[in-house]
């Protein structure tokens, strides 16, 4: 076995980081020193043995296909291994963690077996950051390293912040494909079958083992695994917050700023929101993160948050010039991209790019594809979960503090969802509980395409965390509720409800949303910053005046009217299927505030 020199003389990292090339065995260990040297060597790498394509078309820009069963993340082989299944609750998958670890040990044993063990220190957050946490993946994929160096702080840097002795998370990841002597992945996607995949987090000793599966959060442990599960854990432990949401920076015409952290559940345009071009003039919007946010209360009594991440892991297909200008610029070179398809000329394509297919393509899984625009059954070219991975310095609308190692002041929490009916435009928490309630009854409509779930029900996602708290979902409300209780109320984030999905009865938009978002977020700018005369006060909330929101080309008053509406009835059947079917999952564990606010709730509802 050949080894790079090991850069560190810390004793715990390097006992793991034997004890894991002693289990599973692999050909060479490489400890990554997240150099631009090192990326450009993995990316020859790579495409020598022919699983990356180069892409002419985009400078420093490769093209990966996965295995057609490693195309996502695998929620119900993902798992809470806490010590009791109470503590994982009953929203998680729960293991017995000695269990699972004798499964998974008879996994590992052997299974980087003609392969690379790579060590990849990383920070999530700004490296030395108060709010960063360090955490250090193996892995046995080139592909993970190359993402990781994107997606996080990578190297030598954080070891040095490490030390000798500083905490880290262990991650360990293996594709669980070990090559027999002589054999190669042959230009193929190594992963394991459905049935031997595991996404585990070992919350109690924050540790995190995932097996056999090479895609996106499955693989990236820094992202869903670690800055999600383990880290709600700590955060709940520790007095902070772990979020699923995006940050963004607005400033007004006058140049004030304020800081906004949104949570939607997977698919509701969270990436698009925090890259929005305004459509209205002197306003401008920045991007800190797209998809996690770390905060902790400072010394001023106000929440700081930092992005955790470095990169954005984006879905391509919908991505455009007209939906995420922002995000097509971040994507014209340094990129890699996952399962989009691929151009006669050497570029990408995806449904939704904008433009139809520029000729032949080869498509996600390495075929010959034509467009055949009037076959509504064609299969697409990229597949719907295909993915670009880019860093989030070359976005144009970055903003300039976004890695600011204190964080940014945090003014609002936008939660929001797909929602046709009842759920308005907008809607202002009365206080942080009514906010936590919000939060808490988070959910999206599920439309006709959802396989067997009744068309017009909420899946309930509450705070867009269903799949990635580490713990009791009850405790997680709780936790929120606690936080709120012990800091200067005057000094917490407003809390907002939003809605960009209205429909009216015969199906059309009722909102154009996208950059006309922007009309929506200065109407919250103002809230946060004491306009007078610009809201009412309603049954569910506050909310603006007829005319307190500007009205984008197409939108009549009627339709304000109709987005602005306090819909009584709807309301009522909303508490009734939360009442029903959504808090008696958390059984004891819900905050009985939370069950004060329905009743407050139905009350002034009359
Ligand atoms: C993501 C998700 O990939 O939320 O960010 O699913
Ligand atoms: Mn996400």
């Amino acid at each position: 076995m050949s080894n790079t020199q090991v850069p560190t003389n810390h004793k715990r990292l390097i006992a793991w980081v034997d004890e894991i090339a002693a289990l599973t065995k692999p050909d060479a260990v490489v400890w990554c020193d997240g150099s631009k040297a090192e990326y450009d060597g993995l990316v020859d790498l790579m495409l020598k043995d022919g699983v990356a394509k180069a892409l002419p078309k985009r400078p420093n820009s490769i093209l990966f296909r996965s295995d057609p069963s490693d195309v996502a993340r695998v929620e119900n082989r993902t798992y809470i291994a806490s010590r009791t299944q109470e503590d994982a609750g009953p929203t998680n998958n729960w293991i017995d963690p000695d269990e699972l670890k004798k499964t998974m040990s008879a996994l590992y044993d052997g299974c980087m077996k003609g392969r690379t063990l790579y060590v990849i220190p990383f920070s999530m957050g700004p490296v030395g950051s108060p709010i960063a946490k360090i955490g250090i993946e193996i892995t046995d994929s080139a592909y993970v390293v190359t993402n990781m160096h994107i997606m996080t702080r990578v190297g030598t840097e954080v070891l040095k912040v490490l030390g000798d002795d500083g905490e880290f998370v262990p991650c360990l990841h293996s594709v669980g494909k070990p090559l027999a002597e002589g054999e190669t992945d042959n230009g193929l996607w190594p992963c394991a079958p459905l049935d031997q995949k595991y996404i585990a987090h070992f919350p109690e000793e924050r540790l995190i083992w995932s097996y056999g599966s090479g895609y996106g959060g499955n693989a990236l442990l820094g992202k869903k695994c670690l800055a999600l599960r383990i880290a709600s854990v700590q955060a709940r432990d520790e007095g902070w917050l772990a979020e699923h949401m995006l940050i963004l920076k607005i400033t007004s015409p006058e140049g004030k700023a304020k800081y906004v952290a949104a949570a939607f559940p997977s698919a509701c345009g969270k990436t698009n929101l925090a890259m929005l071009v305004p459509t209205i003039p002197g306003w401008t919007v920045e991007t800190v993160g797209d998809d996690i946010a770390w905060m902790k209360f400072g010394d001023d009594g106000r929440l700081y948050a930092i992005n955790p991440e470095a990169g954005f892991f984006g879905v391509a297909p919908g991505t455009s010039m007209d939906s995420n200008p922002n995000a097509m610029r971040s994507v014209e070179k340094d990129t890699i991209f996952t399962n989009v398809a691929l151009t006669e000329d050497g570029d990408v394509w995806w449904e939704g790019m904008g433009y139809d297919a520029p000729g032949k393509l080869i498509d996600w899984k390495g075929n010959d594809w034509v467009q055949d625009k009037g076959n509504k059954a064609q299969p697409p070219a990229a597949h719907p979960n295909a993915r670009f991975t880019a860093r989030a310095a070359n976005c144009p609308c970055i903003a300039p503090n976004w890695e600011d190692p204190n964080g940014v002041p945090i003014d609002a929490f936008l939660f929001g969802g797909r929602r046709p009916s009842t759920i308005p435009l907008v809607n202002q928490a009365m206080n942080w509980v009514h906010g936590v309630f919000m939060g808490s009854i988070t959910g999206s409509e599920i439309t006709a395409a959802a396989l067997d779930l009744k068309v017009g029900t909420i899946r309930r996602d509450p705070f867009a965390m269903l799949p990635f708290c580490g713990y009791h979902m009850g405790d997680y409300f709780k936790h929120w509720l606690t936080l709120g209780a012990k800091a200067d109320a005057s000094k917490l984030p407003k809390i907002f409800f939003v809605n960009w999905f209205r429909k009216t009865e015969d199906g059309k938009w009722l909102w154009p949303g996208y950059g006309d978002n922007s009309r929506v977020l200065a109407w919250i700018f103002g809230q946060c910053d004491g306009v007078a005369g610009q809201s009412v006060e309603t049954p569910i909330g506050i909310m603006p005046t007829i005319d307190a929101i500007s009205r984008p080309d197409g939108v009549t008053e009627d339709d304000m009217k109709e987005l602005l509406a306090v819909d009584v009835e709807g309301w009522k059947k909303e508490l009734e299927d939360i009442e029903a079917n959504h808090y008696p999952i958390f059984k004891d564990r819900l905050p009985q505030e939370l069950r004060d606010e329905i009743a407050a709730l139905k009350k002034r509802l009359g």
